[in-house]
């Protein structure tokens, strides 16, 4: 998608390095950085430089790229996996990326080794794209046919970043809006802010504004009036991971929209590609909630009055503060899933259905 009218991807290989579109300067600046080693890899995945469950999957994919440029050594391939598979606990495509690329290398000692691991990093990224890609086109039958029905602007609630930056492009949540703005629907997004680290204001509004898509940031506590007002036709989230059973792990807050949506009767979605499916855990509370650093919540990042990025305390010195990063929504009150095979219900049988199990 575009940023100040140029095509981009969030991750791409050149001149044996990693580049990425450096996501804790945005929306205040742009910035490609180049990652040069694994570790390099693993700090960006852990300080969320890139973030979203398909991005950080694909980075750790060219992760084991660049660990293999580095040492070729089978042990310090192994070593690296385990670093990158527990960089970040919650996205179960981190693990799926990781495993699909040890597949293919482990015990190649030849000087093929490099090719077939940049060559599979590349197939991730290609195959994340088409399936983001097809949701978009699958989640685009729903909006039309509220507009269909309502015959004037579609109002959507999104939590968080599933936009574009969130996977290699499209986005998951935003690839039906972008599909139905390019099929000259009117769509308007409302933006859950997403406390604490503000992906949905930082980059949703970010990436929508620089696609010229309507969209207004709202506190997140904002979205149960707005559904009880009527002015929301339908959320569309995300997920880091999705059970077989259909229970939907994302984004801190995630459960309350859902919670609200069902009793306004607001039909909510979660737009996934299957590499985000967990076909082993069943039940939600074996999933692994990250919990990230209290200053996430104490401080805040932003441009102060000459426009310098200042990070500032916004809670007293003294308090203590808690900041679990996701949490799940029950399968029960997912109206449906949006994959990139087709529509399906949150429920086993509904999976099992679409991707034959
Ligand atoms: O902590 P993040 O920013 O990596 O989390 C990403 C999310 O939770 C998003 O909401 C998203 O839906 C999942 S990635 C498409």
């Amino acid at each position: 998608m575009k940023i100040e009218g140029k095509e981009y991807r969030t991750i791409w290989f050149e001149n044996n390095v990693v580049k990425i579109i450096d996501q804790t300067k945005l929306p205040h600046k742009f910035i490609i950085k180049d990652l040069k080693t694994v570790k390099d890899a693993i700090k960006a995945i852990k300080t969320m430089e890139v973030r979203g469950a398909p991005l950080i999957g694909a980075t750790a994919a060219y992760g084991l790229v660049l660990a293999i440029i580095e040492n070729n050594d089978q042990t310090f391939l192994k070593k690296s996996s385990e670093y990158l598979i527990n960089s970040r606990p919650t996205a179960i495509n981190l693990k799926w990326a990781v495993d699909r690329m040890m597949k293919k290398i482990s015990g190649v000692n030849s000087d093929q080794i490099l090719n077939i691991a940049l060559n599979e990093a590349k197939e991730i990224c290609e195959e994340d794209i088409k399936f983001c890609e097809n949701i978009g086109l699958n989640g685009l039958k729903i909006i039309e046919e509220i507009y269909n029905k309502k015959k004037g602007t579609v109002n959507i609630l999104t939590h968080c970043n599933a936009g574009w930056l969130a996977t290699i492009n499209w986005g998951t949540a935003t690839s039906p809006i972008y599909h139905a703005h390019k099929k000259k629907i009117p769509v308007h997004v409302w933006v859950d802010e997403t406390r604490p680290r503000n992906q949905g204001a930082n980059l949703t509004s970010y990436e929508l504004n620089e696609e010229q898509i309507p969209n207004t940031i709202i506190a997140d506590n904002t979205g149960g009036i707005l559904m009880q007002r009527g002015e929301v036709d339908m959320c569309i989230v995300g997920t880091d991971r999705t059970l077989s059973t259909g229970d939907v792990c994302n984004k801190i807050g995630t459960y309350l929209k859902a919670l609200a949506a069902k009793d306004n009767n607001v039909p909510f979605y979660v737009a996934l590609p299957s590499s985000t499916i967990d076909w082993n855990i069943k039940d939600y509370k074996e999933i692994p909630i990250e919990v990230r650093s209290s200053e996430e919540l104490s401080h805040l990042e932003g441009l102060d009055e000459i426009g310098n990025v200042k990070k500032i305390q916004v809670y007293p010195k003294k308090s203590k503060a808690m900041n679990l990063a996701f949490d799940v929504t029950p399968a029960k009150y997912v109206t449906a899933l949006i994959t990139e095979k087709g529509i399906c219900e949150a429920s086993s049988k509904g999976l099992k259905n679409l991707f034959k199990r």
